[in-house]
């Protein structure tokens, strides 16, 4: 094993402890490496992958005093502390690597660095060494112009947005509001302090996007005029090679045992992915609104996700005896086979990035519910723009039964699936010989080749 690793050229692929993006970096490491690199990834202990499911890497742990990653607790004052005490960790191991790989022949000691781009400190590492970085970003290509805007907005006063602005359009953003902005209640200190973090990444080589070109080409043009370096558009990744598990909590597979048993495109499946949470009165509103639809629906609750409780404690009284046999509750899901599954009608999301490519991937129409970042944006686009998503304007229980028949009874759920059965079959066409991820992926290869001598 350790020899046949060894024949690649020599990619290092910094990622970042958010299952959001440790997965697509995991995907884009097996991507690489069926294309014959040989891949180093380096995580940190907090969040750490396992290692046994990707036995054809080498792995480089970053040590530190990580419990969790707090979700309420200041984002900034995180990154930083991640980027700080990860940074002469990588440089010493980098080091010795490029020692390591100048015994080669074929090598030069030359290595070509992908990181996340919130781990902005491989940029400073690299340079330090010589060596080229490029950045992979797991977030839409959609959202990037949004963010780029922001400190304008911000200096113009319309951030925070105030209420009579939200169903504004913003000039500039077509089509967005000024409601599906991120971080568009952010406090202005906040704001500031994470513009100036976001600065940080000022010179890589080239960019990654897990996207498809036809699905974000207008903020792709704009961000390859903004950033003026290759943007390789390569997804969606969890589509272009078979990666066993990339979750950090245990996926509860007896769930699709159950989805067996449910009538083809029937379930609703619910999940706000790995960091959003909700508070006890979302969550009774959310519990009665599918108790009341009367459709099966398979609920992922994460622990911890529910604030002030371990797991489901705050269920309303009456709603487990009420849903027995038509609802399934669980703590994590092979999220990508049950978006598969014949019984899935619907996907009531957080809209992140990765799921909403899932989504799309399997045809599976939406129920949009953005709590944060990137994913205001996504529901705004799968809503408005490429019309497979139902916003749900209001967390109110009336509000969700009608969207969840709407979605999995009505015509208008019909005609959504219809059109996302369409992209689903455009993205599969990307990933064949001669598709738009497939050009780029081969794109990508030709100049990481350049890159690695
Ligand atoms: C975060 C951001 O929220 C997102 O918007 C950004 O684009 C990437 O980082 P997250 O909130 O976790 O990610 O959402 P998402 O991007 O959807 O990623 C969640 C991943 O966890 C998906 O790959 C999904 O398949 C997986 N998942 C989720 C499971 O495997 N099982 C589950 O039960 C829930």
């Amino acid at each position: 094993m350790g020899e046949e690793r060894k024949r690649g050229k020599p990619l290092v692929l910094v990622a970042s402890p958010f299952q959001g993006h440790m997965t697509p970096m995991l995907q884009l490491g097996s991507v690489l490496h069926s294309k014959g690199f040989s891949i180093t990834m380096v995580h940190t202990k907090l969040n750490s992958p396992d290692h046994s499911n990707h036995p054809e890497f080498e792995f480089f742990v970053i040590s530190d005093n990580f419990l969790a990653i707090d979700a309420s607790a200041n984002f900034t004052t995180f990154l930083e502390a991640l980027n700080d005490n990860s940074k002469k960790q990588l440089q010493d191991h980098l080091a010795r690597k490029m020692i390591e790989e100048k015994g080669r022949d074929d090598i030069d000691g030359r290595i070509t660095i992908i990181h996340d781009n919130i781990m902005y400190f491989v940029e400073e590492v690299a340079n330090n060494l010589g060596l080229p970085s490029i950045v992979l970003r797991s977030s839409s290509a959609s959202y990037m112009p949004a963010f780029l805007a922001l400190p304008k907005l911000h200096a113009k006063g319309h951030l925070p947005v105030k209420d009579s602005m939200l169903q504004e359009l913003v000039p500039e953003l077509h089509p967005l509001r000024y409601k599906d902005l991120p971080f568009n209640s952010t406090p202005t200190e906040v704001a500031t302090e994470m513009f100036a973090l976001s600065d940080r990444i000022r010179t890589p080589s080239a960019i990654i996007w897990n996207t498809m070109e036809h699905l974000e080409h207008s903020a792709l043009t704009r961000l390859r005029q903004h950033y003026r370096v290759p943007i390789f558009a390569i997804g969606p990744l969890s589509k272009m090679v078979r990666c066993p598990s990339t979750s950090f909590l245990k996926e509860d597979t007896d769930c699709i045992s159950w989805l067996d048993k449910q009538a083809p495109r029937s379930v609703i499946y619910v999940s706000l992915g790995s960091l959003a949470t909700m508070d006890e009165t979302e969550l009774a509103e959310t519990a009665w609104g599918l108790a009341n639809s009367k459709q099966p629906f398979l609920w992922v609750v994460r622990p911890g996700s529910v604030c002030g409780s371990e797991w489901v404690e705050f269920f309303p009284e009456g709603f487990t005896e009420e849903i027995k046999g038509r609802g399934l509750v669980l703590k994590w899901a092979p999220q990508k086979e049950v978006l598969a599954h014949f019984a899935v009608g619907g996907f009531w999301s957080h809209c992140g990035w990765n799921s909403t490519l899932e989504s799309i991937s399997e045809g599976v129409p939406m129920i949009c519910r953005p709590v944060m970042g990137d994913q205001c944006v996504n529901s705004r686009y799968l809503s408005y723009v490429w019309r497979i998503g139902l916003e749900l304007e209001q967390l109110d229980r009336k509000v969700v039964v009608s969207a969840i028949r709407r979605l999995l009874v009505d015509d208008e759920g019909k005609e959504m699936r219809q059109r996302a059965i369409e992209m689903k079959e455009k993205a599969k066409y990307c990933l064949c010989n001669g598709g738009s991820s497939y050009k780029s992926l081969n794109d990508l290869v030709g100049f990481l080749q350049i890159q690695t001598g």
